[in-house]
């Protein structure tokens, strides 16, 4: 990605939030949730609001001869550059890379003349929250008290009283930590409708499949490790060659939900259908990565579009925007 392009989207993004008087009660809910997901994390300064500890890397998207079939995109007709982060939950750019209940994130940007499309996936099929609200309160009970430690009761009888946020923690703490960033699936935890040239919809979630395998680490292994490690593990990695993802659409059936990413559809019962090689080459700069964000929302083309029923889809947008502009000040 151009720096020019990188400027663009912040001149875009600060706009948005210049927006003023025009801001909707949405906006305020939103401030308030990148509020409270920077409190979460001890609010340090010029990090991201979540993902604030990763590494910017760079590589290339081939499409599969399927995927034109499902969407339309022009990002599916052609081998295109893609501009990526790896990244760890949260807004601690000091959390430590053995920590087991923290998704790992890939963000993702594919590089088209015509306009980039952006995914923003995380290391499990869900996310811990249904709506904008139950995401404040998740992220608010989790503030660190006057001991820097956030309250382990409170966090556990909001889990009690809202059981659907804790199926993430469970799916990760059920896993091995991942040995790579390289070494481990990712979801997109949203339906998305793809649509094809005569204008056929299929609705789909979206994941990233490591070509590397599920690579875990032993108790053993992890306790072994420093806190951070991924971003050589990952540099060494590529010396040798690059890191493929597939990218593959899991196709929807009647009644699977599309406005619920707390809930997983049974992906072994599902058709799926590769939609091309995400192959990682080398490390970028931060700066290439920090500069903009990967807007999951703004940044999609004709032919993939985000669920107009999930309440954590559209707000995701006006949230990133808020966050860059903390970093970027
Ligand atoms: C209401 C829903 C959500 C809100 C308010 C929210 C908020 C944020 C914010 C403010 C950032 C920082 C962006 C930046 O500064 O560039 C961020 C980053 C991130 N979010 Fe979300 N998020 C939401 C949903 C999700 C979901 C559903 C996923 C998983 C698919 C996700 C995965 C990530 C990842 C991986 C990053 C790091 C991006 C990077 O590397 O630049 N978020 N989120």
């Amino acid at each position: 990605m151009t720096s020019t392009r990188l400027t663009q989207l912040s001149a875009a993004s600060l706009m948005f939030l210049a927006a003023g008087g025009a801001a909707s009660a949405q906006q305020a809910d939103t401030q308030a949730i990148v509020d409270a997901l920077f409190k979460a994390g001890g609010n340090q300064p010029n990090v991201r609001a979540s993902g604030a500890k990763g590494t910017c890397v760079k590589g290339t998207f081939t499409p599969s001869a399927e995927a034109p079939g499902l969407s339309k995109a022009p990002h599916f007709t052609k081998a295109l550059p893609v501009t990526a982060r790896f990244s760890m939950g949260g807004s601690n750019p000091k959390v430590s890379d053995k920590a087991k209940p923290v998704t790992r994130g890939f963000s993702m940007r594919i590089a088209d003349p015509a306009g980039d499309m952006v995914f923003v996936f995380i290391s499990a099929p869900v996310f811990s929250t249904k709506t904008p609200q139950q995401l404040l309160d998740f992220a608010t009970v989790r503030a660190p008290g006057p001991d820097g430690k956030p309250d382990a009761d409170k966090i556990k009888a909001f889990g009690d009283a809202n059981p659907e946020t804790t199926r993430q923690a469970a799916w990760l703490n059920a896993r091995p930590v991942p040995a790579s960033f390289a070494g481990v699936d990712y979801w997109g935890v949203h339906a998305y409708t793809l649509t094809d040239a005569k204008g056929k919809a299929t609705v789909a979630k979206l994941k990233t499949v490591a070509v590397a395998g599920q690579l875990g680490l032993s108790d053993d292994e992890v306790k072994a490790k420093p806190d951070a490690f991924y971003a050589d593990e990952l540099k060494e990695r590529l010396a040798q060659g690059p890191a493929s993802f597939d990218l593959v659409a899991i196709l929807g059936e009647a009644g699977d939900p599309t406005g619920d990413p707390t809930v997983q559809w049974p992906e072994e019962s599902r058709k799926s259908v590769k939609l091309g090689t995400l192959a990682i080459t080398a490390l970028e700069p931060a700066a290439t990565c920090d500069g903009a964000t990967f807007d999951p929302v703004a940044d999609l083309p004709e032919g993939v579009a985000g669920p107009a029923d999930d309440p954590m889809f559209a707000i995701r947008s006006p949230a990133y925007a808020i966050s860059l502009s903390r970093r970027a000040n």
